[in-house]
C-alpha cells in the first residue's frame, strides 16, 4: 500500500521549541527509503504549514498556546481525513498535541465509512487531561481525553465521533497525574501500565487488544510517543520517564502490529532532535516504523491473535 508522510512541525503543546525539527530529523534518518525498501509506495507530502492563529482563551488560565493548538488541530484534522482513503498516513511530529488533529480527522473518516475506530496509545503518559484539569497547561497532555469525547474542550470543535473507552488502549504507562487518574476511573479506562507489562510482557495484552480490533472490523490508529521508549535508548524527548519499553519490547510491539495487518494510521510524536545523541533516537524511531511496516529478521508463520 501507499505510505503518506505528513510533516507536522508543531511545538505549541509543550514548552520546548525543539519538536519543530522532528519532521526534518525523520527525513534525514531515512524514513522514506526504509519504507520504500520494504516495497511500499511512499508519498512525502512535505510539512503542513503552520496555520494562522487567532487569539483564543478558555477558563483555565494555566492553558498555554490555545489559539495555535486549535489552529493546528483544525488543519491536521482536515489533512488526516483527506489522506485516509489514499493510504496509510504517517504523521511526523511535532509534539503530541498533533494527535488532537490527526485522531479527529481519522475519526471523521471512520464515521464516514461506518467502521469503528480503535486507538493504541504507546506512551509513558495517559494524556488524559482536559482544558479544565491540566495544571501544566501543556496541551500535549490532552489528546486522549479529547478523542474519548470528554467535556471540557471548548473552544475546540466537538470531537467528530468519540472513541468508546473499550476501543482505547493506553500502553506503556508510568506517569499519571491525579486528575487523569480520576478521569480514567470515571471513564472506565484501565491502562496497560508498566506493572502489567512487567508481569505479562508486551505480547499477551497487545494480542488481546488486536483480537478485539479484528473481531470488530475496526480501523486502528497508533500514536507512538518517543517517551514510550526507555530514555536510555531514546533520549531525544522532553518528558523522559525511567523504566520505559526496551529496544526488544518496542520492536516486538511493532512486529505484532505488522502481523495483525490492522494499522491504518500512525503518529510519531515528541521527537526533539535538539536533545538527541547523534540522531540515535530518530534512527530508532525509523527502525520501529520499518518493523511496523513489515521489516523482519526471519520469516515465520503468523500465529493467530487469540
Ligand atoms: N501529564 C503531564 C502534563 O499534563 C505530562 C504530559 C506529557 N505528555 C506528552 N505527550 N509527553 O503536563
Ligand atoms: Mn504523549
Ligand atoms: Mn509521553
Ligand atoms: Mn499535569
Amino acid at each position: 500500500g501507499t505510505c503518506i508522510l505528513i510533516g507536522a512541525p508543531l511545538a505549541c503543546g509543550q514548552r520546548d521549541p525543539g519538536c519543530v525539527m522532528g519532521p526534518a530529523a525523520y527525513r534525514v534518518a531515512g524514513l522514506a527509503a526504509a519504507l520504500a525498501d520494504l516495497g511500499h509506495r511512499v508519498e512525502d507530502r512535505g510539512d503542513v504549514t503552520p496555520p494562522p492563529v487567532s487569539a483564543t482563551t478558555c477558563t483555565n488560565p494555566a492553558v498555554r498556546e490555545l489559539g495555535a493548538t486549535l489552529a493546528w488541530t483544525e488543519a491536521l484534522a482536515q489533512t488526516a481525513q483527506t489522506a485516509m482513503p489514499q493510504g496509510v498516513p504517517i504523521f511526523l511530529g511535532g509534539d503530541h498535541a498533533l494527535s488532537l488533529g490527526s485522531v479527529a480527522g481519522v475519526a471523521a473518516h471512520a464515521a464516514a465509512v461506518g467502521r469503528p475506530l480503535f486507538l493504541l496509545w504507546l506512551d509513558a503518559h495517559t494524556d488524559f487531561h482536559t482544558l479544565t484539569t491540566t495544571t501544566s497547561g501543556n496541551l500535549h497532555g490532552t489528546p486522549v481525553a479529547y478523542a474519548a469525547g470528554l467535556p471540557g474542550f471548548a473552544p475546540f470543535p466537538p470531537f467528530p465521533a468519540p472513541i468508546p473507552a473499550e476501543n482505547i488502549c493506553l500502553f506503556g504507562i508510568r506517569s499519571v497525574d491525579p486528575a487523569e487518574q480520576a478521569a480514567l476511573h470515571a471513564h472506565a479506562i484501565q491502562p496497560v501500565d508498566m506493572r502489567a507489562l512487567d508481569e505479562q510482557g508486551v505480547s499477551a495484552p497487545l494480542r488481546a487488544f488486536l483480537a478485539r480490533v479484528a473481531a470488530a472490523g475496526g480501523l486502528l490508529h497508533v500514536s507512538l510517543d518517543v517517551d514510550f521508549l526507555d530514555p536510555a535508548i531514546a533520549p531525544a524527548v522532553g518528558t523522559t520517564v525511567p523504566g520505559g519499553a526496551t529496544f526488544r519490547e518496542a520492536h516486538l510491539v511493532m512486529e505484532l502490529l505488522h502481523e495483525s495487518g490492522l494499522v491504518t494510521s500512525l503518529d510519531l510524536v515528541e521527537l526533539n532532535p535538539f536533545l538527541d545523541e547523534k540522531g540515535r533516537s530518530a534512527r530508532l524511531m525509523v527502525d520501529l516504523v520499518a518493523s511496523l511496516m513489515g521489516r523482519k529478521v526471519f520469516d515465520r508463520p503468523t500465529r493467530s491473535l487469540d
